[in-house]
């Protein structure tokens, strides 16, 4: 054992292969094996690994300038990217610069608390969440959450949002249910007492949550309801964002904008962190003249670093060319099918589908979730057959990079199958 603290580590008995090489769908290791990547080293690499695109937009930038400090300065990498994706992003005005998917979440957090003071709205303090939600592991990120086994050791010290249950569903076009106008009438009534200052979830999509959908009219029903009652909505688009969900972002779904919008992960195409927080003219228009107290004093060293920023406005111009995109929707088609010839089999439940995410529950008795110990076994016999997934507890995904062939597909087909005969026939 070296000096490295693993992050949060759930697989302690499952070997660490040491990695040295990534390319495409593949991870290399030292001792020869190679491990395909089925779920995008954590949601981030989205055009697959070392793609040559993205270097070499990095090499071209390191050559010219490297970190440079982002206060009274600017550069075109970060002025290019933040025009890029307000064009881009339903709603967006102004792009806040960060470093990863929590500081994004931390950022849309305090422009909320902070825009609604400004607002002569200083009552609307509380923040309506998701049950079941995860939006990173800082403070702020895990107040915002619904509590649980990631928080509990913090509780005394976050503030506690407010956990909305929403029924889940695998179509997000199925109707609302009487479960779906509870939920809605629970958010009327919370929104009405003055006191929320936002509602942040994940658009149609829980992550780690457990990749579970919800309906999508519901969602719009909720923005609404928000909308009227003066809550400002935070969309986490840190794992939904950039195709994921079969839009570019899971907020095309609705047709609605959010006020804020968190996105990460697969901004740079996963080759280097970097979090922004996308904000509405009517946010910004609550800082952009306010006397220096009341301005948003909020940065991080690391802010728009250029050779960061060259290489997310390469990875949105390769997102947005045709034969990428057509390479992405015959991706979510096999990953439809796919999602159709496991619906049915004995072992799995719950199977559904959506753009490039494709979820199911292994049939495993005791708690269900993210604590299921069935999770770290599914992994294990993934691993020995070379396919990363990671399971969430007895809920298995798929979350490829575009790249992904149909062959590479079947190998995870296969394996799914093998942990299912494995796992739940015995
Ligand atoms: C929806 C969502 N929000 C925020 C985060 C936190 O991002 P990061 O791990 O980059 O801090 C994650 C990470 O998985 C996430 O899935």
């Amino acid at each position: 054992m070296g000096a490295v603290w693993y992050p949060f580590d759930v697989y302690d008995d499952v070997p660490r292969p040491a990695l040295v090489r990534a390319e495409g769908s593949t991870l290399y290791a030292e001792d020869g094996k190679s491990y395909l990547d089925a779920i995008g080293s954590w949601w981030v690499c989205l055009h697959g690994h070392n793609h040559p695109r993205l270097l070499a937009a990095l090499q071209a930038q390191a050559q010219q300038m490297d970190q440079v400090i982002y206060a009274g300065f600017t550069h075109a990498p970060a002025e290019q990217l933040a025009q890029s994706l307000v064009d881009l992003y339903p709603g967006a005005h102004k792009c806040f610069y960060s470093d990863d998917g929590s500081t994004a979440v931390e950022v849309a957090l305090k422009l909320a608390l902070h825009a609604q003071q400004r607002r002569g709205r200083p009552d609307a303090k509380r923040i309506l969440t998701l049950a079941n939600s995860y939006h990173g592991d800082t403070i702020g990120a895990m107040s915002a959450a619904e509590q649980g086994v990631f928080t509990h050791p913090y509780a005394p010290y976050l503030f506690a949002a407010q956990p909305l249950r929403l029924p889940y569903t695998t179509d997000i076009t199925s109707p609302a249910t009487e479960a779906d106008e509870a939920a809605l009438a629970e958010a009327e009534a919370a929104f009405a007492t003055g006191a929320f200052a936002a509602f942040i979830c994940e658009p149609l999509v829980q992550g780690a949550g457990g990749m579970r959908f919800y309906r999508r009219e519901t969602l719009r029903r909720l923005w609404e309801a928000a909308r009227r009652h003066g809550v400002l909505i935070i969309a986490d688009e840190v794992m939904t964002g950039f195709g994921r969900t079969g839009q570019l972002f899971a907020a095309e779904h609705l047709g609605l904008a959010p006020d804020l919008a968190c996105l990460s992960k697969g901004l740079t195409g996963g080759m280097l962190p970097l979090g922004v927080t996308l904000a509405s003219a009517e946010i910004w228009q609550w800082f952009a003249c306010a006397p220096v107290p009341d301005r948003f004093l909020h940065g991080h060293s690391f802010t728009a670093n250029p050779i960061t920023c060259a290489v997310a406005l390469e990875s949105l111009r390769l997102l947005q060319e045709p034969a990428e995109q057509a390479r992405r929707q015959a991706l979510y088609q096999n990953l439809k099918a796919l999602a159709c010839r496991l619906a049915g089999q004995p072992g799995f439940k719950r199977v559904r589908h959506l753009g490039g995410i494709l979820a199911l529950e292994l049939e495993a008795p005791g708690v269900q979730g993210y604590l299921n110990a069935i999770g770290p076994k599914a992994y294990a016999l993934a691993m020995a057959e070379g396919v990363l997934i990671r399971p969430l507890g007895n809920t298995l995904y798929l979350l490829p990079p575009y790249c992904f062939t149909e062959a590479e597909l079947a190998r995870c087909e296969q394996v799914l199958h093998h942990i299912r005969q494995t796992l739940t026939e015995a």
